[in-house]
């Protein structure tokens, strides 16, 4: 069985953060987003997968390599201009050998991929597609299907009050080889805008496989740290003990101002008179000077926080510098090794970030 995670976006929603780093590297609870998914694939007994990429495509070639590390095969097929979510399956093709799931690159669920494959053998369609009832389906493809499963429209965006559903395209299908037929080579293809569609005007069976398995998608900044405050909660479970984790969290046991839960990478340091917590990830070598308060953020790796500086529900990529006394507002995302100066104020969701056209190499 193959799986082909597709990992070409630019993720544009959550720049500045993927100016220096692709989303797919993005990092969860200090592990790169796509070596989460990996992992599940790999529980689900699937070794063989293709990664369709474009956007800064080395960055994730030079982490995963061919994935003998992770006991996997991994293809890498790089895309020069982006084909879109159908059209990026099309062109890996050549590689395809039978059925096989498609997951979204920024997809954090739980769902079981087995359970999903026994579904699909029952049905016998040429798709499954995994759905997830949500409140307010406004922002999401609807997809509207009868009792036996069989899809029979797709919504895009529907205004809340005219959704014919709350089931939405939860981003994960299991197809049939057969429907590459159905997509066109060359060009940008959207899967759930134009192939599915077509597919059932087509006549052909797809059926929705709903549960409600946890699920979120990691692609915006406030789902970003939704989701991490999930995993430190233990609503999304990520094998992880509640409470202080991490390699670095020796360092913060019996600290007077650590508030769990909270995940430490190794070599943080931390001044006493720090206030650190809840819902807060810190990666490899953070330090946070006196004095300072960090609340329900995420700091990647190198995030230096002067003395008395507040930061509450931000999130900080790599090599930052925050001077002494800044106060980093709700909601702000900080990018790659920006200096943030002493005493400066973030307004509430500010995004300060290197300059775009130093920092989007494509490979
Ligand atoms: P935004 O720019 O923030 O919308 O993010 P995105 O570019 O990642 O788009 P979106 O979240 O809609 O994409 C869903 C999934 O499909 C992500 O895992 C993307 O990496 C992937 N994807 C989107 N477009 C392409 C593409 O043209 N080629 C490939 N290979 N993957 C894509």
């Amino acid at each position: 069985m193959q799986a082909i995670v597709l990992v070409g976006g630019e993720g544009t929603r959550l720049r500045p953060l993927t100016y220096g780093t692709p989303k797919p590297m993005v990092p969860i609870m200090n592990v790169p987003f796509l070596a989460r998914t990996l992992e599940r694939l790999y529980e689900a007994g699937i070794r063989d997968v293709i990664l369709p990429a474009g956007y800064m495509p080395q960055a994730i070639v030079d982490y995963f390599g061919d994935g003998s590390r992770l006991d996997m095969t991994i293809t890498y097929v790089i895309e020069e201009t982006p084909l879109g979510t159908a059209g990026a399956l099309k062109n890996v093709e050549e590689h395809i050998t039978g059925r096989f799931f498609v997951l979204n690159g920024d997809v954090l669920t739980s769902l079981d991929l087995q359970a999903m494959l026994r579904y699909h053998e029952e049905k016998g369609g040429l798709g499954t597609l995994h759905l997830i009832p949500v409140d307010d389906p406004s922002a999401f493809g609807c997809v509207v299907h009868d009792q036996t499963g069989l899809v029979s429209a797709f919504v895009e965006k529907p205004p809340r009050d005219q959704a014919p559903t709350n089931e939405i395209n939860a981003g994960t299908y299991l197809l049939e080889l057969e429907i590459l037929k159905e997509i066109p080579a060359g060009r940008n293809v959207s899967i759930e805008r134009e192939t599915f569609p077509q597919v059932i005007a087509a006549g052909e069976k797809l059926y929705a496989y709903t549960t409600n398995d946890y699920w979120i998608d990691v692609g915006r900044p406030e789902q970003y740290l939704a989701a991490h405050r999930d995993i430190l909660s233990g609503s999304m479970p990520l094998k992880l003990e509640p409470g202080l984790t991490g390699p670095g969290s020796d360092a913060l046991k019996g600290h007077p101002g650590v508030v769990p839960p909270i995940h430490a990478a190794g070599d943080v340091v931390v001044d006493p008179t720090a206030s650190i917590g809840p819902n807060v990830v810190l990666g490899k070598g953070c330090s946070l000077g006196a004095r300072v308060v960090v609340r329900e953020s995420v700091l990647w790796d190198r995030v230096s926080v002067g003395p008395g500086t507040h930061i509450e529900e931000a999130i900080v990529a790599s090599g930052v510098t925050i001077g002494p006394e800044a106060r980093i507002g709700k909601g702000s995302v900080i990018g790659h090794d920006v200096t943030i100066e002493p005493g400066q104020v973030l307004e509430a969701g500010s995004r300060v970030g290197p300059a775009p056209s130093t920092a989007l190499p494509t490979t």
